[in-house]
């Protein structure tokens, strides 16, 4: 049961320092792609909580407002959803949490899984280049990033996959891409879909530019032993909670 589809998600549980870095953030809020959202094919791919009124959102919706109240009290706004394993639900839960985020608040969604990006093909976004030609050099953010039409939402996909993902996320760029979610306007949430802790370096170079982390468990694979590795790994970022991932029963609640 713990791996099978369907309503299984339990729910447990600045400013800019240059004007370079301003320009490139007011560029992606600006200059993102207009892109009409197809229902179906989000539907298709797990994203159902664009429509509060779908049940399979509900866990979304109450996960959004544990969120935000965590994340208020640590006064970020960049949060990063991981696991410690492949395949535990982190997109799953990054692109729904973004969506019921995006309700009320202005968000950004951000595919750092640079190794196996899935964003942009969940959210049906045409195959081009993203996030890591960014990191490569390319200096127009806006024409990387699209924007769901009528929805607060923006969307930063990865692009290709890359095998070189450590060598992007050390490079200046990456502490430069940071700088500009950091500096958007106040109400904007930045939710970023990650790789697992356990699996390269890459996660543990994400959690250093986030404001906290939401750590995602699949039930009956997730173990403990790769629970306390990771939280080992992440110490010294917040981990706002822990949420329940494929459970066999409902509990609600996030486990700060
Ligand atoms: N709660 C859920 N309900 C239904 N399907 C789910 C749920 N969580 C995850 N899935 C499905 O399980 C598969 C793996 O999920 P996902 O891609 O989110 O994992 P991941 O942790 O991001 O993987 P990776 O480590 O490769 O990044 C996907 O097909 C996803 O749609
Ligand atoms: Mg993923």
């Amino acid at each position: 049961m713990a791996a099978s589809q369907g309503a299984l998600l339990t729910v447990t549980g600045g400013d800019a320092s240059s004007p370079d870095q301003a320009a490139v953030a007011s560029d992606w809020r600006l200059n993102s792609r207009n892109i009409v959202a197809k229902g179906d094919h989000l539907l298709d791919h797990g994203i159902y909580a664009l429509d509060h009124k779908d049940p399979r959102a509900r866990p979304f919706i109450l996960l959004r407002s544990q969120v935000l109240n965590a994340l208020e009290k640590l006064e970020g706004r960049v949060l990063a959803v991981t696991s410690a394993s492949a395949l535990n639900g982190k997109s799953h839960v990054a692109a729904n949490l973004a969506c019921a985020i995006s309700r009320v608040r202005e968000t950004a969604l951000v595919d750092l899984h640079l190794r196996r990006p899935v964003i942009g093909t969940r959210f049906g976004l045409p195959a081009v280049d993203g996030i890591r030609s960014y990191l490569e050099g390319s200096n127009d953010l806006g024409q990387l990033s699209f924007r769901l039409q009528d929805e607060r939402l923006a969307i930063h996909a990865a692009g290709t996959a890359s095998e070189d993902s450590s060598d992007l996320l050390l490079s200046p760029r990456f502490g430069k891409f940071f700088s500009t979610l950091h500096a958007g306007p106040e109400e904007a949430i930045c939710i970023i879909d990650t790789p697992p802790v356990l699996e390269s370096d890459d996660m543990l170079l994400i959690s250093k530019q986030v404001d906290g982390v939401l750590f995602v468990i699949e039930e009956g694979k997730t173990t403990k032993s790769e629970l306390v590795e990771s939280f080992r790994l992440l110490n010294g970022t917040p981990v706002v909670g822990t949420l329940l991932n494929k459970a066999i029963k409902p509990f609600g609640g996030i486990h700060g």
